[in-house]
């Protein structure tokens, strides 16, 4: 496969003009200016082919452009009624979809609310977490990201630039997570005993707030944007533990970790644990916005006229939903065969390429939610932030696109359906 990237002066001129009509957001890392892709691949407006190890920020969970049967109901949709205020009226499409999803949940769940991002299905979470209690305090992790609206930036803690000037965020209280390869209590698991999550209950439920005034506990089963964590096995249950014993709900951020990306539909149930709230986005309308708040049943209802929006249960992006969702439930034994072999294979090459390289420090993740973090040495484990850009844009010279995550980390998000070759 051919793979020198030739950037001219027509991606050049692309990027000025549009650092004069938009403001400033994540973008500043390689020239890279979609066109289309499909598969695991996606070229650029010059015509350059580029393998994808991003799925576009974890959107194309089966392929980038989805298939083309979500293809089709998404036009056959826009020909019939794109919007439909669901909120307000009803429509028989987001039903049937809401009948299909809760399928994919634990028994017990069975109420949903529809919204359009990540951001908004988390907003959603806090403030049904609060009405369900009766209480106000959230509970979250630091390097978490939950979104940036307001709501859920009060529980991201993953880079200070995140906040900055927006605050204050009153009702969090943050605590360590489990970043076993940097432990902030500077221990070593497993003969640490889980010291992070005693922490938790020895000082802020001891000192700061009582945990009977906390609504719920925000936790990404793998932190995303905080560098690609993974906790031990056993630890949310532990997490678990001090919810139940507080009367907190445990609300599992699923907006990167779901949709099949770790080889389960929740990446939850790798960690044999039950939330009572899940939230996802990103992949579950296969390229469209689309955000879901699912609720454990025995919570009950939220009082009408409580929360609400216009595009939630959009029909196209309902109908690109549904698609998708009918196209995994297809394939889910051979998706989560691939999510598991694919992910093995590659955490085997880069643990080989650990043992050669000194830049590698760690490699983690489960099923095909992967990162390596990178380290000036592996002794001193000093956070390897240029040489992190430099492997980005050298990769991307070379026709291959990833995306940073955390300090120092590069995660490694393939569609689930790449090519061994492309692997
Ligand atoms: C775990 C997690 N939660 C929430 C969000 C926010 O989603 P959105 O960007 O759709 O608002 C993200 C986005 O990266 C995420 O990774």
């Amino acid at each position: 496969m051919e793979m020198a990237v030739k950037i001219t002066g027509r991606t050049r001129r692309l990027i000025e003009r549009d650092r004069k009509v938009f403001l400033s957001t994540t973008r500043e890392s390689y020239p890279f200016v979609a066109d289309h892709g499909e598969g695991d691949l996606v070229y650029d407006m010059e015509g350059n082919r580029f393998i994808d190890f991003s799925s576009f920020i974890s959107v194309y969970n089966f392929g980038v452009n989805a298939n083309a049967e979500v293809r089709r109901a998404i036009t056959d949709q826009v020909g019939k009624l794109m919007h439909s205020a669901f909120t307000d009226y009803r429509a028989e499409l987001p039903v049937k979809f809401g009948e299909e999803l809760v399928t994919m949940f634990p028994r017990d769940f069975g109420r949903m609310f529809l919204s359009n991002s990540g951001t908004e299905a988390n907003e959603a979470a806090i403030k049904f977490a609060q009405l369900f209690t009766k209480r106000s305090y959230i509970m979250a992790f630091y390097s978490a990201f939950h979104g940036r609206t307001k709501g859920s930036l009060a529980l991201t803690a993953s880079k200070t630039v995140q906040r900055e000037h927006f605050g204050p965020f009153s009702n969090t209280v943050h605590v360590p997570f489990a970043y076993c390869y940097r432990c902030p209590l500077k221990q070593t698991y497993p003969d640490c005993g889980y010291a992070c999550v005693d922490f938790i209950k020895n000082y802020p439920l001891k000192g700061e707030v009582s945990g009977k005034e906390v609504a719920a506990f925000f936790v990404e089963p793998i932190q995303g944007e905080g560098g690609y964590i993974v906790p031990p096995k056993g630890y949310f249950k532990e997490i678990k533990r001090i919810t139940d014993d507080n009367g907190m709900l445990l609300v599992a951020d699923e907006v990167q970790s779901g949709y099949m990306r770790t080889g389960k539909f929740l990446a939850l149930d790798h960690f044999g644990v039950t939330a009572d709230i899940y939230t996802m986005a990103k992949s579950i309308a296969g390229g469209l916005p689309m955000g879901v708040t699912m609720v454990r049943k025995s919570l009950g209802d939220i009082p009408a006229g409580s929360h609400a929006n216009t595009f939630g249960g959009n029909l196209v992006s309902v109908a690109a939903a549904y698609a998708m969702l009918k196209h995994v439930k297809r394939n889910r034994r051979s998706l989560e065969a691939a999510a598991k072999r694919k992910g093995r294979y590659m955490l085997k090459r880069l643990e080989q390429m650990k043992e050669r390289y000194e830049l590698i420090g760690d490699v983690r993740g489960i099923g095909m939610m992967i990162a390596i973090e990178l380290v000036r040495s592996k002794k001193g484990k000093e956070p390897a932030v240029k040489e992190r850009e430099k492997v980005l844009e050298e990769s991307f010279s070379n026709g291959l696109i990833m995306l940073p995550a955390g300090e120092c980390a590069i995660r490694i998000i393939p569609p689930l359906t790449i090519s061994q070759s492309h692997m």
